[in-house]
């Protein structure tokens, strides 16, 4: 019988109970293995005693559908920040991994916990990873656990805000996560019918968002929607940060300016709304449920055939598997500026990007 452990890491999203359960109903349900749920992230294994508790069946009753994570999680404060730091933490790590007597672990994360997983799996640890971000930004995988809830949420909150728009002839500016990628933005911008959507990957030109609020006003439009991706920025600008916390800078308040700019520009009146945590709390959609439980299981199969040092993906609709060093700390990935089929389609249907018309791809 093996025993096996699962950890969640960095910022919860809707989706990681679900992959939870999965994994707790396939290796344990299904093959009789021992399952051990690792508190708050790696940090866990890197206690003495080791902070873990056993996972039975009856704990994933009623899971599937429920926010957050029952193991907790953690992005703050890396054992790993430095190469002392991280031979102590594999040190002690291998040692609870020894003493625990796991056959394999898997770790549920972005990119920082899969860089971190990618650094144990080449230390000799028998890691698993399964890659969640409401971000979508991991490189490798069509599809993140989380990210679709997260857009459903802003969508939902665009298509509230076209009311009010509407109604009272405004401006209304909805601002998403996403940090430095601009899917979330693209996605709910989309499908809450925004008139102007800004990503990241498209530093924006203020003349372009003016023009297209001023054509429709003159056609009769005084309102217009504005989806703003977090990371977004003007040509020529940085992205606009609001605090730092415990070294991480966290992005915030592209809003505010586009909202003071556009309101001495047009006259109309401008309101924000920044989302924030509510795209990463609550129930999973169906899609996530669903690819959450498909992703759990998989990796318990990885570990049937003690194929470790993997990390499960989504690619061109199939569940397969890649290398889990292509997880590396700082590689993202990027909405394809000059590819991606709903960026094309939003532009085909006249949604302003941002894009002034003398910009091209290469000043990006
Ligand atoms: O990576 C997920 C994410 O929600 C980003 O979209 C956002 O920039 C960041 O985490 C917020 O982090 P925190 O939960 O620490 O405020």
């Amino acid at each position: 019988m093996k025993r096996i452990a699962i950890c969640t890491g960095g910022g919860d999203c809707p989706g990681l109970n679900a992959t939870i359960r999965s994994v707790v109903k396939s290796a344990r349900g299904t093959h009789g293995w021992q399952v051990f749920g690792v508190i708050e992230s790696i940090n866990g294994l890197l206690s003495m005693p080791p902070r873990c508790r056993e996972l039975g069946l009856q704990d994933v009753t009623s899971i599937l559908t429920l926010g957050g994570t029952i193991i907790s999680t953690s992005n703050t404060g890396s054992p790993f920040s430095d190469a002392e730091r991280t031979q102590q933490s594999i040190k002690v790590l291998k040692d609870n991994f020894r003493n625990l007597g796991l056959d394999a672990l898997i770790v549920v994360g972005g990119e920082g916990t899969q860089s971190i997983a990618a650094l144990l799996g080449e230390a000799g640890v028998p890691i698993i990873g399964i890659p969640k971000t409401i971000d979508r930004d991991l490189p490798g995988s069509d599809e993140t656990i989380g990210f679709h809830t997260a857009v459903d949420v802003a969508a939902d909150a665009a298509v509230r805000l076209q009311t009010t728009a509407e109604s009272h002839d405004r401006i209304m500016i909805l601002e998403v996560m996403g940090r430095h990628t601009g899917y979330i933005a693209l996605h709910a911008g989309l499908a809450g019918a925004a008139n102007v959507i800004l990503i990241p990957e498209i530093p924006f030109s203020y003349d372009a968002v003016i023009k297209k609020i001023m054509e429709r006003k003159a056609l009769g439009r005084c309102f217009s929607l504005i989806v703003v991706a977090e990371g977004a920025y003007e040509q020529g600008h940085s992205p606009a940060y609001q605090v730092s916390v415990e070294g991480r800078e966290l992005l915030g308040g592209i809003s505010s300016s586009l909202s003071t700019r556009l309101y001495e520009a047009t006259g109309i009146q401008t309101r924000v709304t920044v989302l924030g945590h509510t795209q990463r709390g609550g129930s999973p959609s169906v899609y996530d449920r669903n690819i959450a439980t498909a992703f759990g299981c998989r990796a318990v199969e990885l570990i049937k055939a003690k194929r470790y040092g993997r990390m499960v993906v989504m690619q061109q609709g199939e569940i397969r598997d890649i290398e889990l060093s292509s997880a590396a700390e700082g590689k993202f990935a990027y909405v394809d500026i000059n590819n991606n089929p709903y960026l094309k389609s939003a532009e085909a249907i006249g949604t302003c990007l941002g894009r002034n018309l003398n910009f091209s791809t290469e000043d990006n």
